[in-house]
């Protein structure tokens, strides 16, 4: 029997700009803060999006490693403490797409470094870049349970098919063949407004069975709109994002109380979809 408690989710999508990186921040404060597991983020990506709000939140410890060792370093390790971020450095993140002969090593260290934060941490979120790089390849390799926020946009819609069939990391051929393990926790739509281009998207979806299937639903076997998962767009999510306030923290402030009342059940599926007690 597995023994193994450490539970890796991962946040990828075809398209930048969907919310990766905000839902990121939001699950790991949840499942720090308010669940108090002991998380480990990792920043793959170059950009400082995710960097920038969870060190101003005071609340991480920063690792003195940067997250490119992980994939280099086959000894890498971070400092043990409730909620670390190992931070991404642009210049080596972006160096290891142009080491092809040694992108097998790179995955496999990242596998065996997951493996070795096993009883030093309960969760592990890993925030992605949009294109399908070695990055992403290397944690969908690794990885556990993976997330995909989608826009309720044509673009997104079009670009579902590669999230799945996709040459280099389609959520699909990954498990078939290198992580049989993978779990795909479904496509959640993010940014969601009440207008009629994005229920009518929404529908097209639910209509397409293969589709249906892999949208997160917040019951098991969603049929009905009311029955699946989505974050609202608010301009309070992209106010604390870029403050590094946390949603629910944020004190005299309607909006903020009125997107946590909408995104907390999102968090707790999630959790609860991951096996997180
Ligand atoms: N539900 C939401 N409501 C309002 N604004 C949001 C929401 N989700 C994300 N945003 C904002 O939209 C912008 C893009 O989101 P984010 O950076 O999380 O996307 P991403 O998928 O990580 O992008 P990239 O591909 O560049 O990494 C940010 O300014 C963010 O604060
Ligand atoms: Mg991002």
């Amino acid at each position: 029997m597995s023994t193994r408690t450490l539970k890796s989710l991962m946040l990828v999508a075809q398209k930048g700009g969907v919310g990766k990186t905000a839902i990121a921040t939001m699950l790991a404060h949840y499942l720090a803060l308010l669940r108090g597991k002991r998380v480990l983020v990792i920043n793959l990506d170059h950009q400082k999006n995710l960097v920038r709000p969870l060190s101003q939140s005071g609340k991480v410890t920063m690792a003195s490693i940067t997250s490119d060792k992980l994939l280099t370093d086959p000894k890498a390790d971070v400092e043990v403490a409730p909620y670390v971020l190992v931070p991404g450095d642009k210049d080596a993140l972006e160096s290891l797409e142009r080491q092809p002969d040694k992108h097998n090593a790179f995955a496999g260290n990242f596998r065996s470094f997951l493996r070795r934060m096993e009883g030093k941490f309960d969760v592990v979120v890993v925030d992605t870049n949009p294109n399908p790089d070695i990055r992403v390849l290397a944690a969908m390799v690794s990885i556990d349970y993976v997330l995909a926020p989608i826009q309720l946009n044509q673009e997104s819609i079009d670009g579902i098919a590669d999230l799945f069939n996709g040459k280099r990391v389609g959520i699909g051929r990954i498990r078939a063949t290198l992580n049989k393990e993978l779990k795909f926790l479904g496509m959640l739509p993010n940014l969601v407004k009440p207008v009629p281009f994005q229920r009518v998207n929404l529908e097209k979806l639910l209509a397409v069975p293969e589709y249906r299937a892999q949208l997160m639903g917040m019951k098991d076997n969603p049929t009905e709109i009311k029955d699946l998962a989505r974050i609202p767009d608010r301009t309070v999510i992209a106010q604390i994002q870029a403050s590094g306030q946390v949603l629910w923290e944020v004190k005299n402030h309607t909006a903020a109380r009125e997107a946590w009342a909408e995104i907390k059940p999102v968090m707790d599926r999630i959790a609860q979809l991951m096996g997180v007690e």
